[in-house]
């Protein structure tokens, strides 16, 4: 399975970047706002940190001005570098446009298993479901993803499942359950997946019994 941050901050890509299991980033409009930074400028800098699909989102709402945006940014950005598109006709036939073009995609803004149908139809490298804005109407964005994977596995279909909006470890350990191919988080999620109270318990008690070997000149 593949780990994707959920961030357009640099430090935190670093951060986990260095842990050696970061396999991509997305970022969306929301994410480049709360940088604070140039959208090209943080993409391009992401992308020299990390070697995998770094999601670069179109805010056009027309296909020929997400084409425009989408060719723009793979010209001037590295090679890493794939198009995020949103989930609507004009998206659709964007992505199908960009497949052609041997450009990588990534349709976001996913709440339906007919919608990850037609971008798996256009060509989509990427769908994004969003589980989490999904549990927030009081439903289960799990079974999205349960019901996606189910549909994927009667089909030969290349489009990888990238489950979003996680919100706790939870969903993450249940979208590897599920056969998710990708998931991204924020930091925080990357941070209490790595981290238990009884392994810091565990290391303190060791450190210190290791400080008494080497006071005794056994060490
Ligand atoms: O990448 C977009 C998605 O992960 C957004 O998550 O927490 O804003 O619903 P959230």
């Amino acid at each position: 399975m593949e780990f994707f941050l959920d961030t357009a901050d640099v430090d935190e890509i670093r951060e986990i970047a260095a842990w050696g299991i970061l396999d991509g980033v997305t970022t969306n409009p929301s994410l480049i706002k709360k940088s604070g930074r140039d959208f090209k400028e943080v993409v391009r800098e992401i992308a020299n940190i990390c070697s995998g699909p770094i999601s670069a989102e179109v805010t056009a709402m027309d296909t020929a001005g997400m084409l425009q945006q989408a060719r723009q940014l793979k010209s001037e950005l590295p090679e890493n570098v794939i198009i995020k598109i949103p989930c609507t006709p004009e998206g659709l036939a964007a992505t199908k446009v960009l497949t052609d073009e041997g450009i990588d995609t990534n349709v976001t803004l996913i709440f339906s298993t007919s919608q990850a149908l037609m971008a798996a139809k256009a060509g989509a490298t990427y769908v994004s479901p969003f589980i989490g804005r999904i549990d927030d109407t009081g439903h289960d964005g799990m079974n999205l993803i349960a019901e996606i994977m189910e549909t994927w596995s009667k089909y030969d279909i290349t489009t990888k499942v990238l489950a979003a909006s996680i919100r706790h470890p939870t969903h993450m350990l249940q979208c590897m359950q599920l056969g998710a191919h990708t998931a991204t988080m924020p930091a925080k999620i990357f941070k209490q997946l790595m981290t238990h109270p009884l392994t810091d318990r565990g290391l303190e008690g060791f450190m210190r019994d290791w400080a008494e070997v080497e006071a005794a000149g056994n060490a």
